[in-house]
Order: structure tokens, then C-alpha cells, then sequence
């Protein structure tokens, strides 16, 4: 998922040299994509190129964020920490942290070593639990959950970090869709499919609770699910 029209070579050319460095196996299903890759250390290895190639771009914009903090402060008043998954420049941390009330603590992980030279960025695969971020979230956030080669375990591993009645929020943009998925990006569902499978895998954890439709934003339009961890 990316800004194609505008850096149209960049993002070709990333896609091209992670295809031939995955040789991963592409599995169709009601409505998504996954692809399945060698190993683990493939897949680290295919993500922090494609991040080191595409590291001047930025897909989701302020005034989404913007739009995301004013949903969060209706809801709760004052956020105290947030998270944010596959970030790479480390932008939308710090937007969150301008835009909501209460000064909070926003930290994005990101696979690539590239992690350290941003802003309140941790070098952390986000399928990974953290014992420091475990039950501990207002709100987490991501628009990066295409590059998941396990959306069930990063999604699981992801309302865990909430807290009681913390909200889950995951754009559904254009580029998510099951066309967009490819060796980079390798996780693509339709709007419902991801729903469904949000629905399904952590039925046990919450339910989805409101779909923000931000599909007239003339910078980054996009379909929100929130998901509500259960208090
Ligand atoms: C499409 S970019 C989106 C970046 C940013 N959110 C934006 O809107 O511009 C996806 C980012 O997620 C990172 N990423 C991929 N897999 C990851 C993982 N398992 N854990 C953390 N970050 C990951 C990539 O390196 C890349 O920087």
C-alpha cells in the first residue's frame, strides 16, 4: 500500500526486487491474499529493503491523523499512550501526539534497523508481544497491516496490547485490497473480508464497534475499522 501515483518508480521497483527475494507461495481466500514466504528471516529481510527503498515516502497524511485524534478525544477526553504498527518515518506518532489532548506517550515500531533514526520509533516486529506494552493502550493504530505474513497473530498480538475497552484502529485504503498484495506487501483483503476476519480471530477479545468512512479526503481516502477491546 503506497502513494503509487506519486513515486511510481520507487514503488515498482521495490515490489520487482522483493518479488525475486521472496519466492514466497501466494494463497487466495474469501476475499484476501497471503503470502507465505520461505522463513522468517526472508520475510526481515524483504520488509527492511523495501523500507530502505522506499524511505523518503509517506502514505498516510496529518490530516488523517488529525481526523483519528478528534475521534479519540470525543471518546475518551485524554488518550495516555498509544501505539502505532510499521511506521517507518515515524510521522504518525508524532501527529497523534500534537493532535490529542493530554500530551500522550505515541510510540511506533518498525522492522527495519531505519527505526532509530526516527522520532519515538522502536526497531520491534509487530507480531511480537512486548511485555511493556501488554494491556497497557488506549489505542492502537496502524495502516501498515498489509506486510503482515500472519494477520492473525499480528491482530491478536495487537488488541493484547489494549486495554479494557482500548480501541483497535486499521485503515482499509485502496491498496489493501487483495490486488494489492505482492511479495512486499503480502496480506490484501477487501473491506468486508477484513472485517469477517477481524470478526472472527478476536471474537474472543471485543467486536468491531463503528467503521469511520473518510473516503472524501482528498489527501488519503480511507475506510476505518475500529475494533473495541471488551472491558
Ligand atoms: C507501507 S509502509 C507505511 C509506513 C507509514 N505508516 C506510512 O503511512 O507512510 C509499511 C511500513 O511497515 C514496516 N513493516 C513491515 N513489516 C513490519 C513488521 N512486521 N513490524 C513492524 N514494521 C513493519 C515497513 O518496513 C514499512 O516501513
Amino acid at each position: 500500500m503506497e502513494k503509487t501515483e506519486k513515486k511510481p518508480g520507487k514503488y515498482n521497483n521495490a515490489r520487482k526486487q522483493a518479488a525475486k527475494m521472496a519466492n514466497a507461495t501466494k494463497v487466495q481466500k474469501d476475499g484476501m491474499v497471503f503470502h507465505e514466504y520461505p522463513d522468517y528471516e526472508t520475510y526481515k529481510k524483504v520488509q527492511t529493503v523495501g523500507n530502505k527503498a522506499k524511505i523518503g515516502l509517506q502514505h498516510v497524511q496529518e490530516s488523517h491523523i488529525k481526523a483519528l485524534s478528534t475521534y479519540l478525544n470525543d471518546a475518551y477526553g485524554k488518550v495516555g499512550f498509544g501505539l502505532c504498527h510499521g511506521t517507518r518515518r515515524g510521522l504518525e506518532q508524532t501527529w497523534f501526539r500534537d493532535h490529542l489532548n493530554g500530551k500522550p506517550e505515541v510510540i511506533g515500531t518498525e522492522i527495519s534497523d531505519t527505526a532509530t533514526e526516527f522520532p519515538h520509533t522502536v526497531q520491534w516486529d509487530f507480531h511480537d508481544e512486548n511485555p511493556e506494552w501488554e494491556g497497557k493502550a488506549d489505542f492502537v493504530y496502524s495502516n501498515s497491516w498489509d506486510h503482515s505474513f500472519d494477520p492473525r497473530r499480528a491482530f491478536r498480538t495487537w488488541a493484547g496490547m489494549l486495554k479494557p475497552g482500548g480501541m483497535l484502529i486499521l485503515d482499509h485504503c485502496k491498496g489493501h485490497e487483495p490486488k494489492g498484495a505482492n511479495a512486499l506487501d503480502p496480506f490484501g483483503a477487501t473491506y468486508d473480508a477484513l472485517r469477517g476476519f477481524i470478526d472472527t480471530e478476536l471474537a474472543d477479545l471485543g467486536s468491531v464497534v463503528d467503521e469511520i468512512d473518510r473516503s472524501d479526503d482528498p489527501d488519503y481516502k480511507a475506510r476505518v475499522l475500529v475494533f473495541k477491546r471488551a472491558a
